[in-house]
């Protein structure tokens, strides 16, 4: 399979043209997908809108997936496969969900920005994003390159976050929304993960930042300077400079690599459309994850 490769909007992001999805791929073209995440850290890739199936194993020619998708234990009506994040506001019978449901709210916390599953023990490398149906105004996904956001820090600051571990929690960015209404089974089920906050990537053997609304402490910091110093280079890493935006059409497969971006969701209404998205997760196998026992 020959493919193109285009530069988009800002200096991370790149269309790959001529890479149909719904089809196997070889392993030619397989590391050249890898090679332009190394490269740039968001890919687009258009197209006709595909199966569930055909998304996971599109997904599967880099690496295992996430198996465990879902926090929320009580809701146990799946909409999408077990091996796809459902990334919709829409309920088991493919309905609005009610403004008030605690999906939706649960789901809200992914307007802020965040790297997918640093809360977990095996946190995400790419994920997947493909759109069944979009909305025709708003409702748009940003991504943030925090290789670029490292670069341009100044010395002083490089030097004092280069040994800091960040705590990761799913409960820190709900927390942050006043969403905390979780059962003792769905706490118990994700505990506090460790991540360092400074790492090297192992493809572009670039340094980056390891950022996340799940990053709620520092290790040996008192959390007031632990939020701040979080909040800060959250701050300096959503600036317009690093940050692509994605205007969704039907059919589009988005993959970005959460080793060196943050993501979010743009508001929508949705009272009024529907959006739905699956999301397949590729894992990483080793992100420097320690687990801390409650
Ligand atoms: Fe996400």
């Amino acid at each position: 399979m020959s493919v193109v490769i285009n530069p988009i909007g800002v200096d991370f992001a790149a269309e790959i043209i001529g890479l149909d999805i719904g089809s196997p791929i070889d392993d030619a073209t397989r590391d050249e997908v890898v090679a332009t995440l190394d490269k740039y850290a968001v890919v687009v890739i258009r197209g006709e809108r595909v199966s569930e199936q055909a998304q996971i194993d599109f997904a599967l020619n880099f690496g295992p997936l996430d198996a465990i998708n879902g926090v929320l234990t009580t809701d146990i009506k799946r909409r999408v496969r077990a091996e796809l994040t459902d990334i919709s506001n829409m309920d088991e019978d493919h309905a609005l969900l009610d403004l008030s449901d605690r999906r939706r709210l649960f789901n809200l916390g992914n307007q802020l920005w965040h790297t997918d599953s640093s809360f977990k023990r095996v946190a995400a490398m790419y994920s997947m994003l493909h759109a069944h149906s979009v909305t025709p105004e708003r409702g748009e996904t940003q991504v943030c390159d925090l290789r670029a956001a490292y670069d341009s820090l100044d010395d002083e600051m490089k030097a004092r976050i280069e040994d800091i571990v960040a705590v990761h929690s799913i409960y820190t960015s709900r927390a942050i929304l006043g969403f905390e209404d979780f059962t003792d089974e769905e706490r118990r089920a994700l505990p506090p993960i460790r991540r360092p906050l400074v790492r090297v990537l192992p493809g572009s053997k670039r340094k980056t930042l390891f950022l996340a609304s799940h990053a709620g402490g520092i290790l040996g910091r008192p959390t007031a300077e632990a939020r701040l110093l979080i909040r800060e280079l959250m701050e300096h890493a959503a600036q317009p400079q690093f940050v692509y935006t994605h205007n969704w059409q039907v059919g589009d497969l988005l993959v970005w690599d959460n080793r060196c971006t943050m993501h979010r969701a743009r508001p929508f209404d949705e009272a009024k459309y529907e959006r739905d998205m699956r999301r397949a997760t590729v894992m990483e196998a080793d992100a420097g994850d320690v687990h801390i026992e409650p």
